[in-house]
């Protein structure tokens, strides 16, 4: 399978996002790293893996690295400040490069730190878990948490180079890898039909780990996310789209206390209440719910609610999600497969409603 190369082109700046098997070792990478003070930021269960193979390979000046604690509490201003001083204490410059090897906690940990760390300095993303790869590595948000909510924080804030070796998905649960399945599913569902299709036929393989189907899957994901980046940085409008499932998943993220669900289970069940929106409306028909509920299941995902939160309390979770103006709540909705909407306006009876149904 050969390797890709994606382009994405920022406000900031234009970058290319590596795709190819041994990503790692690559000379693209090399390229980047090489003659450069590197801090690598990762989890210490990924040094031996995937950072030694990375060091090694890097023909860096200087490579220190820190490693922080899994879990979504390192995106924490805290966290963030114990980086901060760790790297003015090893005398950091300006030239500093740093790495983010890991899922979306490291990325967008070490995007932030990037981001503010003497105005600004360099970072790489060698993204480690399938949600990272397709989603959080590319398009240059950043964020750390805070207690009244998650991403309160951040900057947009792009990196130098992205690069993806779907190899270290060998390492990574089944259940994380469904989880980033999701956000590829939402792409084919959003917009790119054709994709869907292909998901609903080469799903298995992409579970299995094949080489072709998952290097197609990411690349696709990646691609269709750099165009819409390219077009609507900022997310005046289409970039929202990407948000398709997002507002009801966040509300029952919330309601768990961000313990039940992972993130993309929590939006592979917030498509599904999406699309019955769509269709209580008068927007989209059955087939097309049917058919994103099929695949979801077949991805090991869950498509209805595990536990049973109270309707007014999930919809009114939905009116705090932060894009949301002059309190109303703001949904994208869909056509059908391929064809979402902008942002708009529903009432919140209509979103306990929703809750309330089809359990
Ligand atoms: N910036 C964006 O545009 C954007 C988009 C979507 C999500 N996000 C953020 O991403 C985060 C979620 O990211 P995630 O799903 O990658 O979770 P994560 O970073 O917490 O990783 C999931 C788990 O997998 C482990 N792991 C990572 N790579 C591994 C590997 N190769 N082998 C074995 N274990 C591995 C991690 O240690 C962690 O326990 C959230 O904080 C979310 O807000 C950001």
């Amino acid at each position: 399978v050969n390797d890709l190369m994606l382009e994405v082109r920022a406000f900031q700046r234009q970058y290319q996002v590596a795709v190819g098997m041994s990503q790692l070792t690559s000379r693209a990478l090399y390229e980047r790293l090489r003659n450069r003070h590197v801090v690598a930021i990762t989890h210490t269960h990924l040094a031996e893996p995937y950072l030694l193979a990375l060091e090694q390979n890097a023909g860096a000046r200087r490579w220190q690295s820190i490693h922080v604690a899994p879990g979504e509490a390192s995106k924490s201003i805290s966290q963030a400040e114990a980086i901060f001083e760790q790297l003015a204490e090893w005398q950091c410059g300006r030239d500093v490069l740093l790495l983010a090897l890991g899922g979306g906690v490291i990325g967008d940990l070490t995007g932030f730190v990037a981001a503010s760390y003497m105005r600004g300095v360099d970072f790489i993303q060698v993204p480690t878990t399938l949600l990272a790869m397709v989603d959080s590595s590319v398009g240059g948000k950043t964020a750390v948490n805070l207690k009244a909510g998650k991403n309160l924080v951040g900057a947009f804030w792009q990196p130098i180079h992205v690069s993806i070796d779907p190899l270290t998905l060998n390492t990574l649960p089944k259940r994380e890898l469904s989880a980033g399945l999701a956000e590829v599913i939402k792409y084919g569902a959003i917009i790119d039909a054709e994709f869907f299709g292909w998901l609903e036929q080469h799903h298995r393989q992409i579970l299995a780990l094949e080489p072709e189907a998952l290097m197609h899957a990411i690349a696709t994901s990646v691609r269709i996310k750099a165009e819409i980046v390219a077009r609507d940085e900022f997310e005046r409008a289409e970039r929202a789209l990407l948000n398709f499932g997002h507002t009801f998943g966040h509300a029952l993220e919330a309601e768990a206390q961000f313990s039940g669900y992972l993130h993309g289970e929590a939006v592979a069940v917030g498509m599904v209440k999406a699309a019955q929106l769509s269709e209580r409306l008068g927007l989209a028909v059955s087939v097309d719910r049917e058919r994103l509920e099929h695949l979801l299941l077949a991805c090991g995902l869950p498509t209805r609610e595990q536990q049973h939160f109270a309707p007014e309390r999930l919809a009114a979770r939905m009116l705090g999600d932060k894009k949301n103006l002059k309190g109303e709540v703001r949904c994208i909705l869909w056509n059908g497969i391929g064809r979402a909407r902008l942002p708009e306006p529903v009432p919140l009876a209509l979103l306990e409603e929703v809750w309330r149904s089809a359990r």
